[in-house]
């Protein structure tokens, strides 16, 4: 039996791309991805699920009073696919507590710093300008608070003395890329779990 994963996007999809190159060379298993959703219309990550025969649906939030009436569509969605994993891989809405209720524990997200540091917006150039010397990316459980669910996986890089916020994106968003399938595998095969804040992985 597959797990239908639904992956959220809003840009370019290298994230996606990651999820959708696992998927056929049979890494995600029991996970699949099963559709894709973008807020945005026209974002190259839509072209992606094209090319590799995943619905690509576009649910545009401008065109929706509110959040709620965005969120009833995306569920919509992602219910007409069967989707019981929810992946954010660059999708830009906050999702509401009611929306989140809907997948307990089934919803996750990759943020390119190692979390509690630099929630939010463009977390690579405040870790750059911070000065750290070693930085990297998370993937956690999504819960109401922005970037602060329970932690998943994490990956380190070195921020090294020559680096500019491009280079560094760029050694981060490579570790994106593992990480990511990596965690979506262990959830839909059931191997994360989760006491509190802190999440077991089982073998
Ligand atoms: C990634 O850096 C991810 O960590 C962040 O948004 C970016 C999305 O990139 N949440 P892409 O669309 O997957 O290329």
């Amino acid at each position: 039996m597959s797990v239908g994963v639904g992956v959220l996007v809003s840009g370019s999809g290298t994230n996606l791309q990651a999820l959708l190159d696992a998927d056929r060379g049979g890494r995600l298993a029991p996970g699949r991805v099963s559709c894709v959703v973008s807020n945005r219309p026209g974002v190259r990550a839509l072209e992606r699920a094209a090319a590799a025969g995943v619905p690509a649906i576009v649910v545009d939030h401008k065109a929706f009073a509110g959040r709620e009436p965005f969120e009833d569509a995306v569920h919509e969605a992602l219910v007409a696919h069967g989707v019981e994993v929810v992946v954010l891989a660059g999708f830009m809405r906050v999702l509401t507590p009611r929306f989140l209720g809907r997948y307990p524990d089934k919803i996750l997200n990759i943020h390119p710093s190692l979390l509690p540091s630099f929630p939010g917006v463009d977390a690579q150039r405040q870790a750059f300008d911070y000065g750290v010397k070693v930085s990297g990316c998370t993937v956690h459980f999504v819960n109401a608070e922005l970037d602060a669910g329970a932690i998943a996986l994490q990956e380190c890089v070195p921020v090294l003395p020559d680096d500019d916020v491009e280079r560094l994106r760029a050694r981060i968003l490579e570790k994106e890329h593992v990480i990511l399938p990596r965690a979506v595998q262990l959830l839909c095969a059931g191997k994360l779990s989760r006491e509190g804040r802190r999440i077991k992985i089982s073998s």
